[in-house]
């Protein structure tokens, strides 16, 4: 996680940088910095909480240098204060590194430099850096072909993963380095910049993507690029129409509203684009026939994606599928082989346990099938094929739209691989569009009385039957997300075998309810949470008699599609709750948008 920004051009770097990391927040928002040069100095400003915290503090004291490096933080080493917010700097303090990544080692190293008699400040795994490449530079001369040699000497030290943007007292130009962390190179008219991501870049800069295991240097009017062997290295320019950066609210009280009121229209431009592009029928018809098992790996909501395609797979098309949580699937036995059919979903395309399981895949010669939201991630350049959705920007990190869009691949792929595997199925991608109109409709107000319900609880469930339950632990990790209220999901069949016992007439239990024939076994489910004093809040597509403490009744078209009405719902109460909260809905706390470290 964590997003990095460097500039070096001729114009003043700060608001450059400043409006770089703002883009790059969803990275992480724990603390910020920068560090620049200035009359032969070093110099740098950090401070907690986000970028617009760092813009007041930079305000006060605006820089003209022309050289400056940024960072925007989530923490994984060390809490979060000034002391720990990068950049991270060398002893001597000529030295200061941001860094996106995690540096497994760091321990090691760390009383490796504690040996050396280098004293370390703060509890980061990123500080070992800057003071590794002093040591390096021990007795020599702080000029770019030293420094780009200590730095090489440096990057194999390092275990794990890194972007590393590194500015060095005196020298006027960048040190970049990469290791299965992003980082894109933008030229402009005035300078040139890094960024963990080509939304920080500006629309009209030319982007270059560095592969991994490259290191760098950038200067005002352009870069040069090498491997680990210090050989030089070409990058390839990419063919970015549009950073795809979509920062109006639009009068929205959240990105995650606007996000969600966005759905629909998600829905259908998937599915256009992936009907209209015949995109299905360019994956190979022989690695469907010939495949023995189908895995599907992905993280959060996109492994809940994941779970409704499995479903579909093994209901409509008989395929034995095993879906996982993809920090998990990693590091177990995992049966892969050429004669595995491999997907893989993600809305950012960069989440780092699912890059972890595709390598494994690609490694075993299975046939890797990407579900991402993003053209130029990781994951939809590293597998065989990619089908793209169309959901645009997710900007909140509640992800509402994008699982949307998920979900209508899901139901596309099933109906495609259904027909290469010749097998019946009882929907077509027609339904799709009514789908879209039900998404249209809103349960605000509905749902406004079960907020002043539920809002002050510490603790909540939300429980239900088959593809009900895949929509249960959707909705209650949304809850969690962004309402901070525990709330657990369970199949309803589970409750009596122990967590009953939890039940009294304190306890809120939202039950879903969409498939007709589960219908009487879910009534008896409720009465048993009832006879126990439990308050029902019921969210069913079916006609039910039965008194419950709230009823909200959605439109799913066919009982198959409950997933997609649903969620909604549960999207929309998360809101309402987090609102009610006074909560910031689009940044919950200890969360980041994009998950690029274990
Ligand atoms: O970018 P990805 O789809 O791979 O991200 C996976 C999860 O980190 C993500 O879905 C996360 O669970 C969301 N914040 C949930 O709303």
């Amino acid at each position: 996680m964590c997003g990095i920004a460097g500039y070096i051009g001729k114009k003043p770097a700060q608001n450059i940088v400043l409006d770089c990391l703002k883009k790059l927040e969803y990275r992480g928002y724990d603390s910020a910095g920068v560090g620049y040069l200035l009359n032969k100095g070093l110099y740098t400003v950090k401070v907690t909480g986000g970028v617009d915290n760092l813009k007041q503090a930079l305000q006060k004291n605006a820089t003209p240098a022309s050289v400056m490096i940024g960072h925007t933080r989530w923490a994984t080493h060390g809490k979060v204060c000034t002391k720990n917010a990068h950049p991270q700097i060398s002893e001597n303090k000529k030295i200061a590194v941001v860094h996106n990544g995690i540096i497994e080692n760091f321990l090691q190293l760390k009383q490796t430099l504690y040996l050396d008699g280098i004293n370390l400040v703060s509890d980061t795994d990123t500080e070992v850096i800057p003071n590794l490449i002093m040591q390096k530079l021990k007795g020599k001369a702080y000029t770019i072909k030293n420094v780009l040699n200590a730095l090489n000497k440096v990057l194999p030290m390092l275990k794990g993963s890194f972007a590393l943007c590194i500015l060095i007292d005196n020298l006027n130009c960048l040190f970049i380095a990469t290791k299965f962390s992003p980082l894109v190179i933008g030229k402009t008219n005035t300078g040139v910049m890094v960024a963990s991501d080509i939304v920080g870049l500006p629309q009209k800069a030319q982007v270059y993507k560095l592969k991994d295991n490259t290191l760098g240097l950038v200067f005002k009017d352009g870069f040069k690029c090498y491997n680990f062997n210090l050989e030089p290295v070409i990058l390839q320019k990419l063919d970015v129409k549009n950073n795809g950066l979509d920062t109006d609210i639009n009068g929205f009280s959240s990105f995650m509203e606007k996000e969600i009121n966005q759905s629909p229209s998600a829905l259908l431009n998937t599915a256009q684009n992936i009907l209209y592009n015949n995109a299905l029928s360019y994956i190979p018809k022989n690695a469907i026939e010939s495949a023995k098992t189908f895995f599907i790996c992905a993280c959060g909501t996109a492994l809940h994606a994941g779970r409704v395609l499995g479903y579909l797979l093994q209901k409509y098309c008989g395929i034995f599928c095993v879906v996982d949580y993809a920090s998990e699937f990693r590091y177990k036995n995992n049966f892969l082989d050429k004669h595995s059919f491999c997907i893989f979903i993600s809305q950012s395309g960069e989440t780092a346990d699912t890059l972890g399981c595709l390598e494994l895949a690609k490694q075993s010669g299975a046939f890797c099938l990407g579900i991402t939201n993003v053209y130029t991630s990781r994951i939809s350049n590293m597998v065989d094929y990619c089908l793209f959705t169309s959901a645009g920007t997710e900007n909140s990190v509640a992800s509402t739209k994008a699982y949307i869009a998920q979900l209508c691949s899901a139901f596309l792929l099933t109906e495609w691989i259904s027909k290469v595997l010749g097998k019946n199925i009882d929907y077509s991608y027609k339904d799709l569009l009514d789908v879209a109109l039900c998404l249209k409709e809103d349960y605000y107000l509905k749902l406004q009385p079960v907020v002043n319900a539920i809002k002050d609880l510490q603790s909540l469930y939300i429980l239900g039957r088959d593809i009900d339950y895949i929509t249960a632990q959707e909705g209650a990790l949304k809850i969690k997300e962004v309402s901070y209220i525990h709330c657990e999901a369970m199949p309803l069949g589970e409750l009596k075998h122990g967590s009953l016992a939890l039940f009294n007439n304190t306890t809120y239990a939202i039950v879903l309810l969409t498939q007709k024939e589960l219908t009487q076994k879910v009534i008896s489910n409720i009465i048993e949470m009832q006879s126990r004093g439990a308050h029902i809040i019921l969210i069913t597509s079916q006609k039910v008699d039965i008194v419950v403490d709230f009823c909200i009744y959605i439109n799913n078209k066919k009982d198959v599609f409950s997933p997609f009405v649903a969620t909604k719902v549960l999207q929309q109460l998360a809101l309402l709750l987090a609102k009610q909260k006074n909560l910031n809905v689009d940044k919950p706390r200890n969360l980041a948008k994009s998950v690029t470290v274990e």
